[in-house]
């Protein structure tokens, strides 16, 4: 059987290749991966995915730098990779990428060099929720961008906000992943002849992945259409996106769906029955913990001397232990409000690495490869690696469904 080689960007610790080489059919390779943290000397995600991996190639070099012909040469079939929310406006320029400018250092801009070096057939990307509704200002103006770039380029979208414990995760993580694939091959010419609401509720890749109940939540749904002017998009566009979407030759439906939920995994079974007395809470750093997750309402002065109330809910003293996990973020190392506090064998406590590690779906001892607190880190950084699997599963299906029967130099 013919591989799809798959590019990952914005690799981390290999959140998307794990999950990708869990599929039924075995049909993904990660031939190319990048990955750098910028201003660090040491640069452990990178470290750690080369110890885990030992096939194909990986770059450690901020992708800016990658040259449009390393990019070419991977001939990816499947680009794939996590990258930040930021600001995706754009203004007119005679010689700038598709004819505009973006913001220097803007990511998402990186993707697309890869996308025109490589015309992949698909691309599988993951961003925080919020994506959806950047900036304040402007709601949904990133990503109208984002889908107006990628019409530009031939690409017709879906995608999906998904509730990692939702389908039945340990984690309440929230995340959107959009998955684009080439108008004009065998799938996307079927696609386009399938009413857009068959393609959210049943048909579409996100649809079989994560079913969703057959009606929308309280009548959300909407139309609309964007400019394939990008810029004209960049200074005018706003608008709604629910949860669910797809783009199709610059018109949009989207609908805020429910998920057919299934059962969570709770943190109880998750958690490790023995564990280091390190991550033991006492004393001065409990009542820390204790304050931040308190209920607040506190007289504070800002800078100018103006007095003000701060207040803030509380939180449950310690989490739930027949609840998914929170959210994890970056911070996870340090004591914050929205790290993980346990109280298990009548000892409060934090998460372990490999505590943190199964919140997300990795393999035990995944990130041993670093210091701790930079486990955390990566952990907080990455994604739940059995939701990829099931969407490796549908983009395998997929490409055997809907074979192509011209060449690749022929979609060009
Ligand atoms: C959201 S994380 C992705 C995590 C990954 N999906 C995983 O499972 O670990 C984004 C990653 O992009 C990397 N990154 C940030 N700027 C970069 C750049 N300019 N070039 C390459 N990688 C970059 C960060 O170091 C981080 O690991």
């Amino acid at each position: 059987m013919r591989k799809l080689k798959v590019a990952e960007l914005f690799a981390g610790v290999g959140g998307f290749r794990l999950g990708l080489e869990n599929t039924k059919m075995n049909k993904f390779e990660v031939t190319w991966a990048n990955q750098w943290e910028p201003g660090k000397k040491v640069q452990h995600a990178f470290d750690c995915y080369s110890t885990r991996f030992d096939t194909g190639i990986h770059v450690n070099e901020d992708i800016a730098e990658v040259s449009d012909k390393e990019m070419a040469d991977t001939s990816a079939d499947l680009i794939v990779g996590g990258f930040p929310c930021q600001d995706y406006s754009v203004a007119r320029s005679l010689n700038g990428e598709l004819g505009i400018s973006g913001k220097k250092g803007v990511l998402f801009w990186q993707i697309t060099r890869f996308i025109q070096n490589t015309v992949p057939k698909y691309v599988l990307l993951e961003n925080v929720d919020r994506l959806l509704k950047s900036p304040s200002k402007q709601r949904g103006r990133d990503f109208a961008v984002m889908l107006s770039t990628l019409n530009e380029l031939g690409y017709d979208v879906e995608w999906r906000v998904i509730n990692a414990a939702e389908y039945g995760n340990a984690q309440r993580r929230r995340r959107v992943f959009i998955f684009a694939y080439r108008r004009n091959m065998a799938y996307g010419k079927a696609m386009s002849d399938v009413s857009p609401k068959s393609l959210i509720y049943k048909e579409g890749m996100f649809a079989k992945a994560f079913p969703v109940e057959g009606e929308p939540f309280k009548n959300r749904e909407a139309e609309t259409s964007i400019s394939s002017d990008i810029v004209e998009v960049s200074d005018n566009f706003s608008f709604e996106f629910y949860n669910t979407g797809i783009m199709r030759n610059g018109g949009i439906t989207t609908i805020h769906t429910v998920p057919v939920s299934e059962e969570a995994t709770p943190l109880k079974e998750i958690i490790e029955a023995n564990y280091d007395e390190k991550y033991i809470v006492e004393g001065a750093k409990l009542d820390k913990f204790k304050y931040l997750r308190g209920q607040k309402r506190e007289e504070r002065t800002a800078k100018n001397g103006h007095k003000y109330f701060y207040t803030e809910g509380g939180m449950s003293e310690t989490d739930d232990l027949n609840l998914p996990g929170r959210t994890m973020l970056t911070s996870e190392g340090s004591v914050n409000r929205s790290t993980h506090l346990l109280k298990t064998d009548d000892n409060y406590r934090t998460l372990t690495p490999v505590e943190a590690e199964r919140l997300n779906g990795f393999p035990d001892n995944w990130t041993d490869t670093m210091p701790e607190r930079t486990r955390y880190f990566c952990m907080g950084n990455a994604l739940v690696v059995p939701l990829v699997t099931r969407m490796g599963n549908e983009i395998e299906r997929i490409d055997i469904e809907y074979p192509e029967n011209i060449t690749q130099i022929e979609l060009l």
